[in-house]
């Protein structure tokens, strides 16, 4: 198991180049300022503000990595409006969250296609951030568990050799996004086991399992360690600074009262 944490800010469709750029230079400030020891900080901006959030994080020297927050399956071709990942290694991008409900949910990506884009990825030396999560509906049923295991299997069930190594699983439950209050920690627990055990059938069992859905400074400790996650994939809290750094800041002290 990694003895360090990944903490993702999902940007999501907000801020254009000139908002990136101030929001990583304020990142570096805070963080030069007091360097995190036992954190993975990786930011994930609209790709029109790549390419500026990578010249900064390269020119002042940042400790932060860079997502995509998608990618095609794709290798090239007549695919209107997609990005390739090839495109996205030229632009210095280590990863790309594959799979988020938003896109599950406003742009038909299926099972299948989360699948194919994960080998897609891992398959070229990039790492993907896998999301799965149940909705509302599923877990007012009960099926959480089962419906969560059974996204991730298919996400992951082929082509796991290259998937060693590059994979990380965070857990969205859908009800939980945007919303001010996050599943408990109890809930985190319950499903990060079921996914650890799910990676460890697969033969995936460095893998770190993250929790997203309003995270926040103050809820970022308890999640860690009573969720049992290795860290989180973050929303609305990553767009300013200060608060990014906040959820930095709880997981490293985390990590710090582990070693
Ligand atoms: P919030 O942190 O805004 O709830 O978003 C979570 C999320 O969807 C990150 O991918």
């Amino acid at each position: 198991m990694s003895t360090r944490a990944l903490v993702v800010g999902n940007w999501k469709m907000n801020l254009d180049f000139v908002e990136a750029l101030h929001l990583t230079q304020q990142l570096g400030v805070l963080l030069r300022h007091r360097p995190l020891e036992h954190v993975d900080v990786v930011v994930a901006p609209p790709f029109v503000d790549l390419r500026t959030v990578s010249s900064v994080i390269e020119s002042e020297r940042l400790p932060i990595a860079l997502a995509a927050q998608h990618v095609s399956e794709h290798r090239a071709g007549p695919f209107t409006g997609e990005v390739s990942v090839a495109m996205l290694q030229r632009l210095t991008v280590a990863a790309v969250i594959v799979g988020h409900s938003e896109r599950r949910a406003h742009y038909a990506m299926d099972d299948d296609v989360v699948a194919r884009t994960v080998r897609a990825v891992t398959a070229n030396g990039l790492d993907a951030i896998v999301c799965v999560g149940e909705d509302g509906d599923v877990r007012d049923a009960g099926h959480h568990v089962t419906f969560v295991a059974e996204q991730l299997r298919r996400a992951l069930g082929a082509g796991t050799e290259s998937h060693r190594a590059r994979v990380c699983v965070a857990y969205e439950p859908v009800w939980a996004i945007g919303r001010g209050t996050s599943a408990t920690a109890e809930q985190v627990r319950e499903m990060s086991r079921a996914i650890r055990e799910v990676l460890v059938s697969l033969n995936l069992g460095d893998a770190r399992v993250l929790y997203g859905g309003s995270v926040n400074g103050e809820n970022a400790s308890t999640l860690l360690r009573d969720g049992e996650v290795q860290g989180f994939l973050v929303g609305g809290a990553s767009l300013r600074a200060e608060s990014f750094v906040a959820i930095l800041r709880a997981s490293d002290d985390c990590y710090a009262r582990k070693r």
